[in-house]
């Protein structure tokens, strides 16, 4: 009996976080397919893009899978209208409000999830009615807390507080990191970065063969006063600390930062310009492996460490 499984019908307690330029139905569908949750990232998909991986979704698995709503999306009222209007029956929200969406998602059927950094808006989206909370520490690919709150200090500082089901989410890409953040308080776990370099991934390769190179300290928070993310050291990355030597303003940053820097990096592989989003624990990510693969290692793993527990001697 697990609170996760349970609530969307699914094999292993393993969510595949949604990933702009990343997780399109291709990742989504493997993912459901061998047992976990695959959500399809709607972030960076234009209302009709989302409409079509949806469709295909259906098609690819007849497992539950969902959609992930970064909910400063421009087209929200749109995307809404798509995912109703397709009938998906999980959508995961992040980045904004929780009281702007949930309830009109649960009238239409829907069981909604947010991702917060912090217990403070995880009280926040228990009130607002959410179905469970993903809590992301700051050591996660992608936007993240400014209050730089790790996964191993925000799990169980979030359980103390909130009583619906708890994922917990950053550094987690092993069966054993999985465990310990289950024994801290967690029903299951979101894994992002270490499906960004799976064979479905809709990153390109020179992406996927980035992460896998990646090493301890290779990643670092910033653009705080934009929207804090965690990027891979590169020439783009340089010519921002560059700009914070001059004190720059918040618009100066976002003229450096421009547009489609994450598109350009992610999807397009310029790993010179571009932006390239992924967590802390990409240092132990040595190998593209297919998300079926990488779920059957998680859950092994898993397993293994679990007995290993019991020798710990003392
Ligand atoms: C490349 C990349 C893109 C991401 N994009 C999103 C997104 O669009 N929406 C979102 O809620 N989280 C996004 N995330 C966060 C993931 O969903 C997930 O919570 C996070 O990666 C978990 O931490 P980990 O990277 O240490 O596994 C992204 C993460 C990565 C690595």
């Amino acid at each position: 009996m697990n609170k996760i499984t349970d609530l969307f019908k699914i094999k292993y307690p393993i969510i595949q976080g949604g990933m702009i330029w990343n997780s399109g139905y291709k990742l989504a569908s493997a993912v459901s397919n061998a047992g976990g949750l695959g959500l399809i990232g709607a972030g960076s998909m234009y209302p009709e893009i989302l409409r079509e991986h949806i469709q295909k979704c259906k098609k690819a698995t007849s497992k539950p899978f969902g959609v992930n709503v970064p909910m400063l999306y421009p087209n929200i009222e749109e995307i809404i209208k798509i995912i109703i209007d397709e009938g998906v029956k999980i959508v995961f929200t992040s980045a904004g409000n929780p009281k702007t969406w949930t309830s009109f998602l649960k009238e239409n059927d829907i069981t909604v999830v947010h991702v917060v950094s912090s217990s403070t808006f995880a009280l926040k989206a228990q009130s607002a009615g959410v179905d469970a909370i993903v809590a992301e520490g700051f050591e996660a690919g992608g936007h993240n807390g400014r209050e730089e709150t790790t996964t191993f200090t925000l799990i169980p500082m979030v359980r103390e507080k909130i009583t619906v089901p708890l994922i917990a989410a950053g550094g987690i890409a092993t069966g054993r990191g999985m465990l310990a953040a289950m024994i801290l308080g967690a029903d299951g776990v979101q894994v992002g970065s270490r499906f960004a370099a799976s064979t479905e991934s809709s990153a390109h390769d020179n992406f996927k063969h980035t992460i896998v190179n990646v090493h301890e300290g290779d990643t670092q928070l910033t653009l705080k006063e934009l929207a804090p993310v965690r990027l891979i050291k590169n020439k783009f990355y340089q010519d921002i600390q560059d700009l914070y030597q001059q004190n720059p303003t918040k618009e100066e940053l976002i003229t450096l930062l421009g547009r489609a820097r994450a598109k350009r990096g992610m999807f397009q592989g310029d790993l010179i310009e571009g932006e390239l989003e992924i967590g802390q624990i990409a240092g132990i990510i040595n190998e593209i492996q297919p998300a079926a693969k990488i779920i059957e290692d998680m859950i092994t793993d898993f397993e293994i460490a679990k007995k290993e527990i019991t020798t710990f001697g003392f």
